[in-house]
């Protein structure tokens, strides 16, 4: 980038960590579209609060009514939407926060990108491993079946491609475990690897 200098400041991330007693990371929930992301997020995140932990729960829904109100379901406005997530996550990771990010992320170089947009060691990929099965059986919102009429283009799983996660930290199918059983394998997970007590 010509002509703009990177900044450095006084206050670190391990001191704002230090300040917050956590480690920061993000916990990236990737998966098909109702296989559980947004809610298994939720409950991780209410489950931290009640420890005292500092979290942002970041969503593929909300953020698209603002942040990237711009983008549609293109792979360009996919990517497009997931650098800028990505971006986000890195400053909050900086800020000293565990982010929660729940997007469906579908391509592989795509979860890449993010990784390497995040500081080393702070990404921890979250496959809901849900199946279109289930998720279509669901169909919380309805969009299966709006894609099954081609009343919407390209839906992942559906129209779209979604490459599951080669080498994800941890994988749940929410159609197998309970949401606090999901909860408790994060929550494992996070202790195993230092980032709460
Ligand atoms: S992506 O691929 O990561 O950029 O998608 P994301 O930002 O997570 O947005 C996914 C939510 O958008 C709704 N929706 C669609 N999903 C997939 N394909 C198409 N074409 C589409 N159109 C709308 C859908 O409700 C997704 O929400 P979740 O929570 O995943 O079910």
């Amino acid at each position: 980038m010509s002509n703009i200098v990177w900044q450095q400041h006084q206050v670190s991330r391990g001191e704002r960590e230090t300040q917050k007693q956590q480690q920061a990371v993000v916990l990236w929930f990737t998966g098909l579209s109702g296989a559980g992301k947004s809610t298994v997020a939720g409950a991780l995140e209410q489950a931290l609060l009640a420890q005292g932990a500092h979290t942002y729960l970041l969503d593929g829904d909300n953020v698209r009514h603002g942040l990237c109100a711009d983008l549609g379901f293109s792979e360009a406005d996919r990517t497009e939407n997931l650098r800028r997530v990505g971006a986000v996550a890195g400053l909050m990771v900086d800020a000293g926060l565990i982010v929660l990010s729940a997007f469906i992320s579908p391509l592989k170089s795509q979860r890449d990108a993010i990784r390497r947009a995040v500081p080393e060691g702070k990404f921890i990929e979250v496959y809901v491993a849900t199946s279109l099965e289930e998720c279509e059986k669901r169909d919380v919102k309805g969009l299966y079946q709006k894609a099954r009429l081609g009343e919407i283009k390209n839906f992942t799983g559906i129209s779209d491609p979604y490459e599951a996660p080669e080498h994800a930290d941890i994988v749940l199918d929410t159609g197998l475990l309970s949401l606090d059983e999901s909860v408790q394998q994060l929550l494992q997970l996070l202790r195993e690897r230092g980032i709460i007590r």
